[in-house]
């Protein structure tokens, strides 16, 4: 079974951007095979990551389920949903993509969900890393009430409202009894040092249940692409995020 690692936080804190930060990083340390999953209806992540967005999980169901009794070759319906959401993920060289579902489109609006998990733990067993982009929140992460998950990085940026939610992520995870195996606290979006924060939020910070873990920096490089629409895995290894996602993930023993 694969490492799994995933993020939340509430939205537009920076989790598709270190997600996919944390993609690169495994890449260019020929972390292999790696699994990548969109499972934020809204997201982006296929174009973060520069690739085809593949036919979602909930496409694929939906179809199934159209089919009725008819599925071809006498396959069990999870057989054959085993089968397609194989066929279609998307394979790059460097890594496999699978997205769950999108709300648009005829058919498609149905968010993967408890139904597949099945099929997505048996998928996740043929990797080394699975790395998941949520959406914004936290009920996704009760929904799939199965899913387990090593590393879920709860980020933040710098707003106190923002950080006050990490604290109610803790308590959600608390009452979930041992799915999520270890749970880090990461601020995104930081310039400075914690000192240079605003006393609100370093007051938020404080009252955290833990320290963060990490402090990404307020990374122009990445503003840059994310302007020109361009794929933030072009990130020059050298840039102060992608930096600091490496340290990140060598922390916890992820990478060495
Ligand atoms: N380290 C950083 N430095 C500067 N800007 C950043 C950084 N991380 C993320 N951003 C910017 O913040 C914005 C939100 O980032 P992102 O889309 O990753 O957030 P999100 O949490 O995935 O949002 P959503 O909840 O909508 O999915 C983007 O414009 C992104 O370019
Ligand atoms: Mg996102």
């Amino acid at each position: 079974m694969g490492i799994t690692l995933a993020v939340a936080g509430k939205g537009g804190v920076g989790k598709t951007s270190i997600a996919s930060l944390i993609i690169k990083n495994l890449i260019d340390s020929g972390q292999r095979p790696l699994l990548a999953i969109d499972a934020d209806s809204n997201s982006n992540l296929h174009e973060v990551l520069g690739i085809r967005e593949p036919k979602s999980v909930g496409c694929i169901r939906e179809d199934a389920r159209k089919m009725g009794e008819d599925i071809p070759g006498g396959m069990t319906r999870d057989r054959f949903m085993d089968y397609q959401i194989q066929a279609n993920l998307e394979e790059t060289k460097d890594l496999d993509f699978l997205s769950m579902g999108r709300p648009e489109g005829p058919g498609c609006y149905c968010m993967a969900n408890n139904i597949l998990r099945d099929v997505i733990s048996r998928l996740t067993t043929n990797y080394k890393f699975v790395i998941i982009d949520n959406e914004a929140g936290m009920e996704h992460l009760s929904r799939r009430t199965e899913e387990e998950v090593d590393h879920l990085f709860i980020i933040s940026d710098p707003s106190p409202r923002s950080v006050r939610t990490i604290g109610r992520i803790y308590q959600l995870i608390d009452e979930m009894e041992g799915r999520i195996h270890n749970q880090h606290i990461v601020l995104s979006r930081i310039q400075g040092t914690l000192a240079d924060l605003p006393k609100t939020t370093r007051e938020e910070i404080e009252a955290l249940p833990s320290t963060p873990l990490a402090l990404i920096p307020y990374d122009e490089e990445l503003v840059a692409l994310d302007l020109e629409g361009k794929p933030l895995v072009d990130i020059p290894s050298d840039s102060i995020a992608y930096q600091a996602v490496r340290k990140m993930l060598q922390d916890i023993a992820v990478l060495s």
